[in-house]
């Protein structure tokens, strides 16, 4: 069920995006797989909005959102509910559970970047957490506090960016430490109603179960995904950009008199969409490029144009390049980042003859993209998007 009672404002602030019933099919049909026996499991979410994830008897539900609670009560389904910040002196005991209790964590917690939250109407007790389960995203904290719980196994949605993007990785401390995951479907955010159709993002259906060693991040760089439409991909098939340039201001490192162009800060594929690549004046966000890193900028700068064939799993990843390919083409990169750039102009080698600069360019991306490679819609002036118009 779809949620109704709140203000935009608090929807955004207590994360209240609810999840269609084909997305909670898919959990069940995980924890199907997974543990034959799962009826002698208590079924437990912590953020259970109208307890949309509570299917059987044996189910308990909690939320801070009081309405929410009593919708689900209304609904029927769990057998027990409670009214709580579920980040708060976290325990078994909180929910009448005994440590030999069997427990299978379901649901869909709440995933705000409490630092970009819609500060207004916002009761502070409602963002307290435990000191050991505190981070800066609201998800995180609610994985951490499902270690906490020492569930047997976890099977929920997050964005996909909590495990592959590395910093968001280390932050899942003692859950990593203590869980892996074995199981999962990628979905597109597209998949929420109320979310934005416009940017999509990648978030995991995973199954975890504990396991002593836990995982580590090449784990995840190796681990096989795969979309609900079929679609198999794995995060270390693309190289990074970042293992060839800095993605970051590097004013300490090269001087005002090496730089030849400067270049805005990067961050992943899904963020490049929004911002600037090539700018004019230098500022505390821009890097300083050298002549000898300039076809890598370049690259970027065209890579931006051909974001929307890249499809929305790839959408918190880094840039990525096809390193062989791109040396050939370093000249063509840059040939056809000056027709924007006015100011890269004098770095063109004029020895070489760029007339099919497009088609090569639009070769590279497809050959690099094979199955991945995201059809444009053809409009008159050519392949919409692609900048090959
Ligand atoms: C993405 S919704 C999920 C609701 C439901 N499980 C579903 O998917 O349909 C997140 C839920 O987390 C709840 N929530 C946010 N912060 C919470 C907290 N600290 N403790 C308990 N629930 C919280 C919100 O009220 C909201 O109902």
């Amino acid at each position: 069920m779809e949620q109704q009672h709140l203000t935009h404002k608090d929807t955004v602030n207590y994360g209240s995006f609810y999840t269609p019933e084909r997305l909670v099919g898919i959990v069940y049909e995980l924890i199907t797989k997974k543990v034959p026996d799962f009826a002698k499991y208590t079924i437990l979410d912590t953020s259970c909005g109208y307890g949309g994830f509570l299917r059987g008897e044996n189910t308990i539900g909690a939320d801070i959102d009081k309405n929410a609670v009593k919708t689900a009560m209304a609904n029927g389904g769990a057998k027990t509910y409670f009214i709580q910040n579920s980040l708060l002196h976290i325990s078994r005991t909180q929910y009448n559970l005994g440590k030999d209790s069997k427990i299978i964590i379901v649901g869909n917690p709440p995933y705000n970047d409490t630092t970009s939250m819609i500060r207004n109407n916002i009761k502070r007790a409602d963002f307290e957490r435990d000191a050991d389960v505190f981070s800066r995203d609201l998800g995180i904290s609610f994985l951490l506090s499902y270690d906490k719980l020492q569930a047997d196994y976890v099977c929920i949605l997050h964005p996909l960016s909590y495990l592959i993007k590395k910093a968001n990785f280390e932050s899942l401390g003692a859950f990593r430490k203590n869980y892996k995951l074995t199981d999962s479907v990628i979905i597109s955010s597209a998949e929420f109603s109320a979310t934005s159709k416009s940017t999509c993002f990648p978030i995991i259906i995973a199954f975890y179960e504990k396991n002593i060693f836990g995982m580590d991040y090449n784990y995840i760089l190796n681990y096989k995904f795969e979309t609900n439409d079929g679609k198999k991909f794995s995060m270390n098939q693309f190289e990074s950009i970042g293992k060839y340039i800095t993605k970051y201001p590097n004013q300490k490192n090269v001087s005002r008199e090496e730089a030849v162009a400067f270049f805005y800060t990067m961050r992943d594929i899904n963020a490049l969409k929004r911002t600037a690549t090539f700018i004019d004046v230098e500022n505390y966000n821009t890097i300083r490029v050298t002549k000898e890193t300039l076809a890598f900028y370049c690259y970027v700068d065209i890579f931006k144009k051909y974001i929307s064939h890249i499809p929305y799993y790839f959408g918190n990843s880094d840039c990525f390049i096809n390193i062989e390919p791109f040396y050939d083409l370093q000249g063509t990169f840059l040939f056809e980042s000056a027709r924007k750039h006015q100011k890269l102009k004098p770095y063109i080698s004029d020895t070489k003859n760029y007339n099919d600069s497009r088609i090569i360019i639009n070769n590279y991306f497809r050959d690099m993209l094979g199955e991945h490679y995201v059809q444009g819609r053809q409009t008159r002036r050519g392949i919409e998007g692609n900048g090959a118009g």
